[in-house]
Parts: C-alpha cells; sequence; structure tokens
C-alpha cells in the first residue's frame, strides 16, 4: 500500500488546467494523484514531474474508460476521493469517435458520466467529483461562442448534418457540452447525496494559450497563445495556474466538506444559466445517457 492515504483522479491532467490542478493536488503527501491522458506513456513521463501516476484514458471510447477503471481498480492506490471531470475537447468541424458518436458530446459530456459511474462503487466516502464546465454554457452572458442546443443524448449523439458553418456547429456542440456538465452535476448532487459524495461544477474562466485550441487554423492558435494571453488583465480570464488552484481547493480543501449543487467561478459559488436549472431537463438528460452508454457497450 502507498504511503498516501487518499486517491484524486484528474481527467486530461497532461495539460492547462488539469495539469495545475493535479500538481497542485500532489503538493500534499497524503493525497496520491492519478493523472490521465490518451496517450500512456507520454501521460506517465508528465505524471512523473509532478510526482504523480500516469494511466491512459480516451474518454471518447468506452472500451477505453473500462479499461482505465480495471487498471486503476487493480493498481496499489489508495481509496478514491476525488474525481476531477476536467478533459474537455473543442473542435472546429464535425467530429465521430470511433463509436461514431459525435466527438465534442462523446467526450466531454458523455465519457466523463461513463467514467463517474463505472468508479461509483469504487469511490471511499466522503467522497467529491467535480464537473469542469464552462461560461459560455449560459446564452445570457456575452462569450462570442453559439448558444447551446436543447436536445436529446441521442439527437446529440448522433445529430443530423449542420445547417450552420461547420466552425459554428463545432463551436455549439463544445457550448452544449458544456451545460450538460452543470445539468449532471446537479443531478448527480441530489443522487448521490445519500452515499456522501459531493457533485459540483467549476468554471475556470477564459484562460488563452491551453491545449484546447488545438484543432484551430494556425491563425487562430497563434492568436490563442499569444494576443488572448494580452488579455488576463481583464476580469474572467485566468491562467491555468490560478484556476488550476482553484479547482484543487474545490475537490480538496476540508471546508469544501459537504458542499455539493454548486457551480463555482473562481472560489465563490455563482448562478449558472436558467435553462441549467431545470430538474425535469437534466433527469431526462441523465437518463437518455445512461440508455446511450448501455447500447454503446453493448456493441463492444
Ligand atoms: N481554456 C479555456 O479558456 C477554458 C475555458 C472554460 C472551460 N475550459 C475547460 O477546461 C477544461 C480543460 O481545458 P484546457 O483549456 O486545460 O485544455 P487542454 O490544455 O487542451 O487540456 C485538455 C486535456 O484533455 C485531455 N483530452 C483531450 N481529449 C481527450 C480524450 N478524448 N480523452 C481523454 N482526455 C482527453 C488532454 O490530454 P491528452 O491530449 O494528453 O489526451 C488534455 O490533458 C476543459 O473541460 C475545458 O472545456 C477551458
Amino acid at each position: 500500500m502507498a504511503s498516501s492515504d487518499r486517491m484524486m483522479v484528474v481527467t486530461g491532467g497532461t495539460s492547462g488546467l488539469g495539469y495545475e490542478c493535479a500538481r497542485n493536488l500532489a503538493r500534499d503527501p497524503r493525497t496520491k494523484v492519478v493523472i490521465t491522458g490518451r496517450d500512456g506513456t507520454r501521460t506517465r513521463e508528465l505524471a512523473a514531474t509532478i510526482g504523480a501516476h500516469g494511466m491512459a484514458l480516451d474518454l471518447s471510447s468506452r472500451q477505453s474508460v473500462g479499461a482505465f477503471v480495471a487498471e486503476l481498480v487493480a493498481a496499489d492506490l489508495p481509496p478514491l476521493s476525488g474525481l476531477v471531470c476536467n478533459a474537455g475537447v473543442q473542435f472546429t468541424r464535425r467530429t465521430l469517435t470511433a463509436d461514431g458518436v459525435e466527438a465534442t458530446f462523446a467526450t466531454n459530456h458523455l465519457g466523463h458520466l461513463g467514467l463517474i459511474l463505472d468508479l461509483l462503487d469504487h469511490f471511499t466516502a466522503p467522497a467529491r467529483i467535480v464537473l469542469v464546465s464552462s461560461g459560455t454554457h449560459d446564452p445570457d452572458q456575452f462569450t462570442g461562442m453559439p448558444h447551446p442546443l436543447h436536445a436529446t443524448a441521442h439527437e446529440l449523439a448522433y445529430p443530423p448534418p449542420p445547417t450552420e458553418s461547420a466552425q459554428r456547429d463545432a463551436r455549439r456542440r463544445y457550448t452544449t457540452s458544456k451545460l450538460a456538465n452543470l445539468q449532471t452535476a446537479y443531478h448527480l448532487a441530489r443522487e448521490l447525496a445519500p452515499r456522501d459524495i459531493t457533485v459540483n461544477a467549476f468554471d475556470p474562466g477564459l484562460m488563452p494559450g491551453t491545449g484546447l485550441a488545438r484543432d484551430a487554423s494556425t491563425f487562430q492558435q497563434l492568436a490563442w497563445k499569444t494576443i488572448a494571453r494580452a488579455l488576463v488583465v481583464f476580469p474572467g480570464v485566468r491562467t491555468p495556474r490560478g484556476s488550476g488552484a482553484d479547482l484543487a481547493w474545490l475537490v480538496a480543501a476540508p471546508d469544501r466538506e459537504g458542499t455539493t449543487g454548486q457551480y463555482l467561478v473562481r472560489r465563490t459559488p455563482v448562478r449558472s444559466s436558467v435553462a441549467s436549472y431545470d430538474e425535469p431537463v437534466q433527469q431526462a438528460l441523465y437518463r437518455d445517457s445512461v440508455e446511450l452508454l448501455a447500447e454503446l457497450d453493448a456493441r463492444r
């Protein structure tokens, strides 16, 4: 058995926000941190730089999620007490996974929901789950991003051909997935309360320079990495380092014990979009997503 007494998993811990969150968590010797990334070798190397454990996980693949959970459960690691659902993608055109599902929805929403459900019996209470969302889910905030869609999980997984530009459609899929992260957090907060597992959502703010723009054009990537960094003086614009510390605090700080069903910006609870609070819609998304996961598993 390792000397730490608890384990926390950070998905997408190889870059940007996830790496900074994991780096903060790993400073506490009581916590064994597991970071995930799609390339196992690269993830293990990056994990070693912060004293964490690295494992391969591709959230867009049910097969990969299953293999990750099996590896985690079999490993000689302390009890699981925290899961940060951080990994995220934003495409510039319609992209499908190997399972044939729209890739933004599959990775940002469905992959994380499947991971949470597969890990559920392996948490040691009291435990915490945090889902990383984004202010772009909220049509009442000016973010320059298209408003999220309101559709069933099946419609989002298997959408009809785009009726707007490929880039706008892909961005709308992103804001829709970030709304789904919030709806899932609120729903699971209620469902998991009897198990003493808290569930919250977090908005890291705009963090120019992370890998999120990796699918964008060379010019857009250059702007994201250089010009946009100058925006850091504006409110709502953050660094991965600053937001990573806030995210680590939310999943690990003793005074957050019992906090559940909240959406936080920095370290402050805020209101999310009006639509995100609709409980029947949250439930419908959850039920339909669970059905989708079962269908995907049956095809494996
Ligand atoms: N940057 C922003 O302005 C901003 C604003 C609001 C919210 N967010 C949210 O913050 C979170 C982190 O984003 P970031 O900006 O830090 O982006 P990032 O630097 O691109 O990090 C994304 C992480 O996700 C992992 N990842 C990508 N595809 C994956 C897949 N299919 N399966 C598993 N892991 C995958 C990547 O790891 P590998 O490539 O090693 O697999 C990487 O570690 C995301 O949820 C994003 O939506 C970001």
